[in-house]
């Protein structure tokens, strides 16, 4: 805390007003929080906050609803203090705000403390970052470590990730599994570039969201580029992703590079104008391209269903290869559940098992 901030703080305090009230008359204030217990007065009075080693206490969310335009920059090495509990250890909301990493900082899960192996099926474990934003948001150059089950959860509107590394690397021989990278559940113009993914589950995962682009993505030890659409859960009841593009990213040593799985046994759905375009892929133990519309509780049924239609589904220059236990292209699509979808430049080698597909887009044969 600054002597500014002290004084702005007992400012607020002493005048018995609310400090978003002052907000206009008030200086930028920067301010740094170096303990957890400084973190609430710091986002009421200040729009430039650092945040700086802190350590988050155990089942608590660091939860920072910064002012309209405010600004947080992470410092040093942020903990967060192991519980089983669901979470989520942070929730970062606002409008138009700027939300910086510093050089060299990390938010850290501890998820090695956490991971057993089974993921959502063991023992309780927290989400990691929920972000609910709007109106022009920036995160750059965010690190994040060790989630202990899912990593970023968005619900956002005209916001822009750029430069994260998000590194759960330990969990591939330490038991972390369900670390998905950056779980899409409401998104209108979003935009996620130039960012590292090394994880035990989706890289991506669009479970409902319009406008959207991912761009320059380096997945590793992920399950894919993914849409995960038609789960019957009031929180995301929309169901429907539309426009969006994956673009000039790889994957690498995961079990499938790109993966639209709708759920056959869930609500109904769209998924419409969707676009994979330059990814290239190496290490992939599963499927090189899978789409599936027989996907329930994690797996696969064996009988597809038509409930979220795919239609003008482009693939453009998918290239690399696959193991030898993998498919380099499956497609499973129910009953009038596939139109219109245009593939080009697909070059996958590789795979022990031969493509399998019941359904063909045009320019590509399985
Ligand atoms: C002051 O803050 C409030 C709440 O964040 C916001 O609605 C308002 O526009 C701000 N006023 C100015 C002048 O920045
Ligand atoms: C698709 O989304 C992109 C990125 O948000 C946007 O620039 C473009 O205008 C959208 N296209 C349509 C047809 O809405
Ligand atoms: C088919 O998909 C292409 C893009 O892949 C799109 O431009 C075209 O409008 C679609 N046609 C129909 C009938 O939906």
């Amino acid at each position: 805390m600054t002597k500014l901030g002290l004084i702005i703080n007992l400012a607020v305090l002493l005048l018995g007003v609310s400090a978003t009230s002052l907000n206009a008359t008030l200086p930028r204030a920067s301010c740094t929080v170096t303990s957890y217990d400084q973190v609430q007065t710091a986002l009421s009075s200040c729009s430039d906050i650092t945040i700086s080693g802190i350590e988050v206490p155990a089942g608590t969310t660091l939860s920072l609803h910064l002012q309209d335009g405010a600004k947080v920059t992470f410092d040093g090495r942020i903990t967060f203090g192991f519980q089983n509990w669901g979470g989520p250890l942070m929730v970062i909301q606002g409008k138009g705000i700027t939300v910086e990493g510093a050089a060299g900082h990390v938010l850290d899960g501890q998820g090695e403390l956490y991971w057993d192996g089974k993921g959502a099926d063991g023992s309780n474990k927290p989400l990691f970052m929920r972000i609910k934003t709007t109106g022009g948001s920036t995160f750059s150059n965010i690190n994040v470590l060790n989630c202990p089950e899912k990593c970023v959860s968005l619900r956002s509107s005209d916001i822009t990730l750029s430069g994260w590394n998000i590194d759960c690397s330990a969990g591939d021989t330490q038991g972390g599994h369900n670390t998905d990278g950056f779980a899409v559940y409401n998104g209108n113009n979003v935009l996620i570039k130039d960012s590292v993914v090394k994880n035990q589950d989706d890289c991506v995962a669009i479970n409902s969201g319009t406008n959207m682009v991912f761009s320059n993505l380096h997945c590793s030890g992920c399950h894919g580029l993914s849409l995960s659409v038609g789960i019957s859960k009031t929180s995301y009841e929309a169901n429907v992703v539309t426009n969006v593009t994956f673009t000039d990213s790889t994957v690498e040593n995961s079990d499938n590079a790109i993966h639209v799985k709708t759920h056959a046994d869930g609500t109904t759905g769209v998924i419409t104008d969707v676009t994979y375009k330059n990814i290239k892929m190496s290490g992939i133990k599963n499927y090189g391209i899978s789409i599936q519309e027989d996907y329930a509780n994690g797996g696969s049924t064996g009988t597809a269903n038509g409930n979220v239609p795919i239609t003008n589904l482009q693939m453009i220059n998918v290239e690399g290869s696959v193991g030898d236990t993998a498919t380099p292209v499956y497609i499973f699509c129910g009953d009038g559940g596939c139109n219109n979808w245009s593939w080009s430049g697909i070059s996958i080698n590789g795979g022990g098992y031969a493509s399998n597909c019941n359904f063909l887009p045009s320019g590509f044969s399985c």
